[in-house]
């Protein structure tokens, strides 16, 4: 009896699809409001996803947390870096403020998908230790400049 139940609930997660939704980059951008709490931020955009059971994660949700990091990284180099160049005081920095937003998003992303692999057996240690140092060292930029005005900027990409 143990044995089917463990069978059944094997096959459940098996099924199982993915938690997220499809979403445009819009839709998840953290960019906008103010720095200080990206982090809180950017976890709540992974909230559907159990932090306790990661091992029962589906490969659709590392798809997805694959694409958030693509997309991300797509607004920095295409959006956000050229928007930088091209404004100077206060805006310049709204807009970094930004930037530095989108990174975490796309850190955390990486970090959660790396807990993911953990879960499921696989050694991503050096990648973990190299990813969390970024992930730490964005946070920190946008602690120190918390309550600042931070800018979004529009960017036309979706996850999977
Ligand atoms: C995981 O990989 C690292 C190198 O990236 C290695 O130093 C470590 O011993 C490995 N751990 C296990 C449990 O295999």
């Amino acid at each position: 009896m143990r044995f089917s139940i463990a069978l059944i609930a094997a096959f459940a997660a098996f099924v199982q699809a993915g938690v997220f939704t499809k979403q445009t980059y819009n839709d998840i951008s953290i960019s906008g409001g103010v720095a200080g709490n990206a982090e809180e931020e950017a976890l709540s955009v992974f909230s559907a996803l159990d932090m306790n059971n990661l091992a029962a994660a589906d490969k659709a949700d590392l798809d997805f947390l694959n694409s958030v990091n693509q997309i991300c990284n797509k607004a920095e180099t295409e959006a956000f870096n050229p928007a930088i160049e091209a404004a100077s005081g206060d805006a310049a920095k709204a807009l970094q403020r930004g930037k530095i937003k989108n990174k975490v998003l796309k850190l955390e992303a990486t970090i959660i998908r790396l807990k993911i692999q953990q879960a499921q057996g696989k050694n991503v240690s050096a990648q973990m230790a190299k990813e969390l140092k970024k992930l730490n060292n964005n946070i920190k930029q946008d602690e120190d400049e918390a309550g600042q005005p931070s800018t979004a900027l529009s960017f036309d990409a979706s996850t999977k």
